[in-house]
């Protein structure tokens, strides 16, 4: 009875595990989302130049472009939070 109930949880924690690491797969998302209309060499460009509040504000200004793909308000902080860690 015990056993199972730890199996639960586990599958609990494994499943909670893996819509968090979707959520916050940043590099997934930019890759996704910023190469619709440029490649990632103008992104990585900007990688340890910009700081968080320059990639929101750069982030802010592609996404409302005409033809920017859709972004949740998750993957929008998610995509910030890669970008702004990236070294050159
Ligand atoms: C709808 C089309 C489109 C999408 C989607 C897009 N970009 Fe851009 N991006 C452009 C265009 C056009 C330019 C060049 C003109 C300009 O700077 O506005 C540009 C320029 C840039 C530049 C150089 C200029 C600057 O402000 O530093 C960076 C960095 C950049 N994009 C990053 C990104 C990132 C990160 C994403 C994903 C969140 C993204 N782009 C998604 C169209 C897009």
């Amino acid at each position: 009875m015990n056993t199972m109930r730890v199996m639960w949880a586990c599958a609990l924690l494994l499943c909670l595990g893996s819509v968090w690491a979707f959520a916050g797969d940043g590099q997934a998302l930019v890759e996704k989302t910023c190469t619709k209309c440029h490649d990632l060499g103008r992104v990585r460009a900007a990688f340890g130049v910009k700081d968080q509040a320059a990639w929101s504000a750069t982030v802010d200004r592609m996404l409302s472009k005409p033809n920017a793909p859709a972004v949740s308000h998750e993957e929008h902080g998610a995509i910030i939070d890669w970008l702004a860690a990236q070294k050159k």
